[in-house]
């Protein structure tokens, strides 16, 4: 079958690590499904593996991608939930140590089939399109456990969604409008500023801009380059929620600031497999849809690589096998 590898690393040039052939059919253990690949989105994860962030030399290669929605063996519209961990583990799979994401220690979804745990996968609603429903395993489950589950933020308060052409951000943009919040969202580009106003964020700002006022809490996907704006845009006791740093970590967290402020600072990674379930849901009780910024073939991935790593997105970009 077709697949897209990671064969090599390049912090500087990730295009040059992807490897784009015919590979062998997928083991399927038992407990395992085999999945027809139908629509795959591309996420900053990929692109962090053909840099070798998280994907050691010696698992390489290595199919890449984590989110699929596709057909099971049965024939049924399924969508696949990315996190491989132990449901029974305290606290649940997310807090497992040996909890890894399809890509990292199996094959990943960017091939025609994949091979998943048969309890990894959720019905896709048939209002859902596979190029919409493929979206939702790690960006939009990513927004939607950082909004619902670790903000504590209730309807009404404010949120600022760092970065908003992003694929985390823009998903939280449209999540949180459809949650009842305050949304206000940065870009560096006009732009991105213009398509985070159409997605429903009620005001837009330059990256590291003054806001009129202080919010109550900060959806932050980008790093260091906006990690102290967002530390000095939050009200006394107000929180960010921290998934991811596209721009690169921050040395100086400001700790003074931090705790003269009695500011929180929160992790988030991926999301429960019923968060997916829920969020699977809300997508189809709501109507709000995953924006799509252009759907590839498999064999044109390295484009949709290359604009990720540019930046050059907004929303998700769509591979079909
Ligand atoms: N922990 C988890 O489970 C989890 C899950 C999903 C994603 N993540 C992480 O979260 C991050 C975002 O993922 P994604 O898939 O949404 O990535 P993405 O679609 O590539 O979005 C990245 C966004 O970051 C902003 N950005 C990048 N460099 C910047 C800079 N130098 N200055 C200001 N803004 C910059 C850009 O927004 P603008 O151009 O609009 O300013 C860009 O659109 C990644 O680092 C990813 O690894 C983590």
């Amino acid at each position: 079958m077709l697949a897209a590898r990671a064969v090599s690393a390049s912090m500087e040039d990730p295009l040059s690590a992807l490897e784009l052939g015919q590979v062998d059919e997928p083991d399927v253990p038992d407990g395992w499904e085999l999945v027809e690949v139908k629509a795959v989105s591309l996420n900053h994860h990929d692109v962090w593996s053909l840099r070798g962030i998280g994907l050691p030399e010696e698992r390489l290669p290595m199919i890449i991608g984590c989110d699929a929605a596709g057909i099971d063996s049965k024939g049924d519209e399924v969508i696949v939930h990315a996190v491989l961990g132990d449901p029974d583990f305290p606290g649940g799979e997310l807090l497992d140590p040996k909890r890894t994401l399809l890509s990292e220690l199996h094959p990943g979804t960017l091939a025609e089939r994949v091979a998943v745990p048969r309890r990894n996968l959720v019905p896709k609603p048939p209002d859902l399109s596979f190029e919409e429903a493929c979206c939702l395993p790690t960006a939009w489950l990513t927004a939607y456990r950082m909004l619902f589950d670790r903000s504590g933020l209730t309807p009404g308060q404010t949120v600022l969604i760092q970065g908003a052409g992003g694929g985390v951000a823009s998903a939280a943009i449209e999540l949180g409008r459809a949650g009842g919040f305050r949304v206000w969202a940065t870009s560096r580009e006009e732009r991105k500023r213009d398509y985070a106003t159409e997605l429903g964020a009620h005001a837009v700002f330059e990256s590291g801009a003054r806001l009129p006022e202080k919010v109550d809490v900060v959806i932050e996907t980008v790093g260091k380059a906006t990690w102290g704006h967002s530390l000095r845009s939050l009200k006394p006791g107000g929180r960010i929620v921290v998934a991811g740093a596209t721009s690169g970590m921050d040395p100086s967290a400001e700790l003074s600031r931090v705790f003269f402020k009695e500011l929180e600072v929160v992790g988030s990674t991926m999301g429960t497999l019923d968060e997916l379930a829920r969020l699977v849901s809300l997508v189809d009780l709501t109507g709000i849809r995953p924006r799509i910024d252009r759907v590839l073939a498999l064999s044109d991935v390295g484009e949709g690589i290359r604009a990720l790593a540019e930046g050059d997105v907004l929303g998700k970009i769509v591979i079909k096998p």
